[in-house]
């Protein structure tokens, strides 16, 4: 079916704006949070681990109890199914049984007249821990050999031996710090008891199919008495991919106990404490290369703070495995990936998904290797890109698809990168306090799940007989545009304007078994699953009305002016109408699995992607020398989303996943105390980037081009590649810091994000190895 996808004329303008914009900004947008609430609802609080590792000799609630507005209190020991909220390993409790893993686990549940009276009844629960050794650090877990599963290799070539002859080599490494998803709209979820045992949950989730899964798991019931819906959520990140579960949970148990509607809203400070974050990595790597920067060999270790529970760290350490060439040829390359076991809140799904932690390391690499060379850096990039004859991954899939080289040659002379650069040099060579840095980084990042039979979805497609239509499918809309994309996709079908086709819910009861809305495949997915729905359904009509109007079905004809069968000419009302007095089924289901792909993961060999997005970014940065502070001067984009299927959504997604990216390497940190309590759990200490930060020159153009692989409309996806082009502001931070010194062999040692402090312990230590 998806051949059938390029053959559609498409209109020339395909920009539309959001569905929910105007209810956006008018405040009009329905969330989990906003509906109105049925008398009896109970408000709902955890009550915490203050101990980052200990086991828990007693529970005593009495007090919580008693507080004013408290209705029920519960512990593991009321769940009447598995005490389990994760995604595959089946060790993250609802609640904590006999010990705690980390700070802010739950503990026990609070269902109280209301979210203050929860909130103020959780904090007098009186647990007596038992300490035990906890392992906080990268560091720690390291020398306690404490893992989440064995240490991963992927390698070509012997990179040991090629390390050996390598005329030159270098040796280096950096910290790089996780981040916060900071959604705008924190974790929700409403739980309403139905008849006879049944149970719907509005639950702020990227997958509702897992909420409801581990729901009926939780309670001892089946998937069919659940049903999760979710019509948008105000951000999700990755944040809400595996961490909603938690919640709604939490509020289906305490409506299956009380028979009462109980909403979860949670507190931000609690949610930034309790919810999982992108992981942060420790770098090191051993690069040999030649006199023009060639990388011959490669040895590459990459660790990642993984916390206290496996989530999805298997295979978000594989993604940053799978992303550390980038877009460069590697002839001799072992890539080591320790995923660390640690006392801290399970790290999780975060836009990009390990990739940007993987790219970041290359990119480094390239820096470091033209500093040691005095060469552009962009020059050393070049010389390493895929290209003929050295087209193979570390993990065996040849590139076919390789529009690096073309978009970084556009963006260069677009940008006027090599002026730009001398007149950097200049500036520096005459400034001593402050120095500016420029630098272009690109983009390849593979598109599918990695685990293979999550590459599916389901739609369903309602044309009612006055040629109005409703569409469904499994994917959520977070903000991206996922909802308008596939409208757009069904509308097209009919050719009937975007206007009379109506976007509902995403709902477990509508389309099953759906995979998470991640991995940027939301559209390719579900857009596809909607396409065929909508096609099997123009197949009937079309069949219908040849026979009706006794011509070949190719006389028929979907128009923007009306449905042509013959001589006839109608709406597509009418034809509709038509059709049910026919006696024609105008509802179908429509399917997607993408083709072509399968991995082989104990070998860490196949082809994993279906195909690569590309982009490329030049940032240009000045740093103060003296406070540490810096500003983005200007951006330059270009970014590859194939045929776009709707412009003003993807240039907005990669405006947005730019400037995330830019917070994730420059002012978001998380600190955490010497116990494992995080320090920076509000807006007051964690700093997102906000509208001042946004480089006052930001040019974003999209690369002129198509998918090679038949993709719904020969697009791409977008989600999460633009975050990756932030990699070139880290790049230009770090050239700037190098101007602070006398020319040297070694890269200055900025780890990430380049707050003040970070940029001024950097210059301070390039300045002492001058
Ligand atoms: N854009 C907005 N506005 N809000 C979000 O939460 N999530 C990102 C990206 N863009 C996100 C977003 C992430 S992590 C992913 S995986 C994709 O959107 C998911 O949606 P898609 O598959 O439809 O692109
Ligand atoms: Mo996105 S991290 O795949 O939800």
């Amino acid at each position: 079916m998806a051949d059938r996808a390029p053959r559609l004329p498409l209109p020339a303008t395909r920009s539309r704006p959001h569905d929910s914009a105007r209810l956006h900004v008018s405040g009009a947008a329905g969330y989990a949070d906003d509906g109105p609430e049925p008398p009896g609802m109970l408000h709902l609080a955890f009550g915490q681990s203050a101990q980052a590792h200990a086991a828990m000799r007693a529970i005593d609630l009495s007090a919580v109890r008693e507080a004013e507005g408290v209705i029920a209190v519960f512990t593991a020991a009321d769940i009447p199914g598995a005490n389990d909220v994760s995604p595959v390993a089946h060790d993250d409790r609802l609640l904590a049984d006999g010990e705690v893993l980390c700070v802010g686990q739950a503990i026990f549940l609070v269902a109280a007249t209301s979210r203050t009276a929860a909130r103020k009844a959780a904090r007098l629960g009186r647990i007596d821990y038992e300490a035990r050794p906890a392992l906080l650090s990268i560091a720690d877990a390291r020398a306690a050999a404490s893992q989440i599963e064995p240490t991963q290799r992927m390698a070509r070539g012997d990179a040991a031996a090629a390390l050996v002859t390598a005329p030159h080599t270098l040796s280096g490494g950096f910290d790089l710090g996780g981040q916060d998803h900071f959604y705008l709209e924190g974790q929700v979820a409403v739980a309403t008891p139905g008849e006879d045992g049944q149970l719907h949950v509005l639950s702020s989730t990227q997958h509702p199919s897992e909420v409801q899964h581990l729901i009926a798991h939780m309670l001892g019931r089946s998937s069919a008495d659940v049903t999760v819906e979710v019509r948008r959520m105000g951000g999700a990140f990755g944040g809400k991919e595996t961490q909603a579960a938690l919640f709604a949970a939490a509020a289906a148990l305490v409506t299956v106990k009380t028979g009462r509607p109980a909403k979860f809203c949670c507190d931000r400070d609690d949610d930034m404490v309790m919810t999982g974050k992108r992981h942060d990595f420790r770098i090191d790597y051993d690069v040999g290369f030649d006199a023009e920067g060639h990388l011959l060999a490669l040895q590459l270790r990459l660790a990642s703070r993984c916390g206290a529970t496996v989530d999805l760290s298997p295979a978000i350490n594989d993604r940053a495995m799978f992303h550390a060439d980038n877009c460069y040829w590697l002839p001799a390359v072992e890539i080591v990936s320790e995923r660390l076991k640690t006392h801290t809140v399970s790290a999780t799904a975060f836009r990009g998904f390990g990739g940007p932690q993987g790219m970041i390391a290359i990119e480094r690499v390239i820096d470091a290797v033209a500093h040691a060379l005095e060469r552009d850096p962009l020059e050393v990039r070049i010389a390493n890109l895929y290209g003929p004859g050295r087209d193979t991954t570390p993990y065996g899939m040849t590139v076919t698809d390789n529009v690096a080289p073309g978009i970084i040659a556009k963006l260069r002379r677009d940008s006027r990168y090599d002026e730009r650069r001398a007149a950097i040099e200049a500036f520096n060579a005459s400034h001593t306090v402050l120095k500016k840095g420029i630098a272009l980084t690109p983009v390849k990042f593979g598109i599918s799940f990695t685990t293979t039979h999550l590459n599916q979805a389901g739609a369903l497609v309602l044309v009612y007989a006055d040629g109005s239509i409703q569409i469904n499918h499994g994917g959520t809309e977070m903000g991206q545009g996922l909802y308008v994309k596939v409208a757009q996709i069904v509308a097209d079908v009919f050719a009937v304007p975007l206007a009379q086709v109506r976007i509902t819910a995403t709902r477990t009861d509508k389309v099953p078994n759906t995979s998470a809305t991640a991995a940027s495949s939301g559209a390719d997915l579900n857009g596809m699953a909607a396409f065929n729905a909508a096609m099997t359904i123009r197949d009937r009509l079309t069949a219908f009305l040849a026979r009706s109007f006794a011509c070949e079905d190719d006389a028929v004809a979907f128009t923007p002016d009306g449905v042509v069968a013959g001589a006839e000419r109608m709406s597509f009302g009418q034809a509709c109408r038509k059709a049910h007095i026919g006696r024609i089924s105008l509802a179908a289901t429509g399917y997607y699995a993408t083709p072509d792909i399968a991995y082989d993961r104990a070998a860490h060999h196949g082809r994993p992607f279906y195909y690569f997005a590309y982009g490329a970014a030049v940032s240009e940065v000045a740093i103060d020398t003296l406070t540490g502070e810096h500003k983005v001067l200007a951006v330059d984009i270009l970014h590859d989303v194939g045929r776009s299927l709707n412009p003003a959504i993807d240039l907005g997604q990669i405006e947005g996943g730019f400037l995330q990216g830019q917070g994730w390497l420059t002012t978001e940190e998380l600190v955490f105390d010497a116990k494992g309590k995080l320090l920076t759990h509000s807006p007051a200490t964690y700093k997102i980037p906000t509208a001042s930060d946004r480089p006052r020159q930001l040019r974003i153009g999209l690369w002129d081009g198509e998918n090679v692989e038949p993709t719904i409309h020969r697009s791409k996806a977008v989600g999460e590649p633009p975050f990756m082009l932030a990699i070139s502001v880290f790049s230009a931070l770090t050239a700037a810091v190098a101007a602070t010194a006398p020319a040297q062999r070694d890269l200055p040692p900025l780890d990430a994000p380049a707050t003040p402090e970070a940029i001024l312990r950097a210059i301070a230590a390039h300045r002492a190895a001058a």
